[in-house]
């Protein structure tokens, strides 16, 4: 805590009063170069928390995930299809339309962990036999 306190208390105080910040408009013109270069950490560490800022409180700003719903699955074809007879389905089956399945085309509960990550609603589709 005394690191702290003496860093708060003592040296950035220090450093700031050591960087050359005219007085005036006029003085940033008659900067040389070594004071502009002494200029340009505390600038970017400025410019950091401001971006860093920007992105934690815009959420516009953040980068967007892909566009791509499927990022996974049989990514060589040019179309994932499926044909499943419907023979096979026993009593139901839940299709996956989530592009998250790693038991593709069958729904494994993935697009839970996606709802819960984007505050996205997707689920499977179930395909039911009719009982007589
Ligand atoms: S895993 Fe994709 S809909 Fe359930």
């Amino acid at each position: 805590m005394q690191l702290l306190s003496g860093l708060v208390k003592t040296t950035v105080p220090n450093y700031l009063s050591g960087l050359p910040i005219p007085d005036t408009f006029g003085g940033w013109f008659r900067l040389g170069f070594k004071d502009w270069l002494s200029l340009v950490p505390p600038t970017a560490a400025v410019a950091g928390v401001v971006y860093m800022s920007y992105l934690a409180f815009c959420p516009e700003a953040r980068p967007k995930p892909s566009q791509k719903a499927n990022n996974k699955i049989r990514l060589e074809e040019a179309k994932v299809v499926d044909m499943i007879d419907i023979e096979d389905i026993a009593e139901k089956a839940a299709f996956c339309r989530c592009w998250k399945s790693n038991n593709w085309p069958y729904c494994d509960g993935s697009h839970g962990a996606h709802n819960k990550e984007c505050g996205d609603n997707l689920g499977p589709v179930v395909v039911q036999r009719k009982k007589n």
